[in-house]
């Protein structure tokens, strides 16, 4: 599976969604997430994200935000439609310890 990673905190410029062909995102108020049982691997999302957010789960070290994808997932609503990003998104990309201090 993709999962969505730190990156997309305050962000959430959606292009995502627009691609992914099982439409497996969800949204909080913050970021989205994949649904890991969902997601069928296809790696189109990942070269769509401004942010470089989405990476696949095969990469060391994103095991903590995979257990936040699922969680996640499974309780905020599906989200298929690209819409606005925040006003303030490109001030927030790249910009570090976003989960401690934004993540919603
Ligand atoms: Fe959707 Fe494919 Fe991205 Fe998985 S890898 S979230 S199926 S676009
Ligand atoms: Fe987030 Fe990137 Fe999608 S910022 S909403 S993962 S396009």
């Amino acid at each position: 599976t993709y999962v969505v990673t730190e990156a997309c905190i305050k962000c959430k410029y959606t292009d995502c969604v627009e691609v992914c062909p099982v439409d497996c995102f969800y949204e909080g108020d913050n970021m989205l997430v994949i649904h890991p049982d969902e997601c069928i691997d296809c790696g189109v999302c990942e070269p769509e994200c401004p942010a470089d957010a989405i990476k696949p789960d095969t990469e060391p070290g994103l095991e903590k935000w995979l257990a936040l994808n699922a969680r996640f997932a499974a309780v905020w609503p599906n989200i298929s439609d690209k819409k606005a990003p925040p006003a303030d998104a490109e001030e927030f990309q790249g910009a570090e310890e976003k989960f401690d201090k934004f993540f919603s």
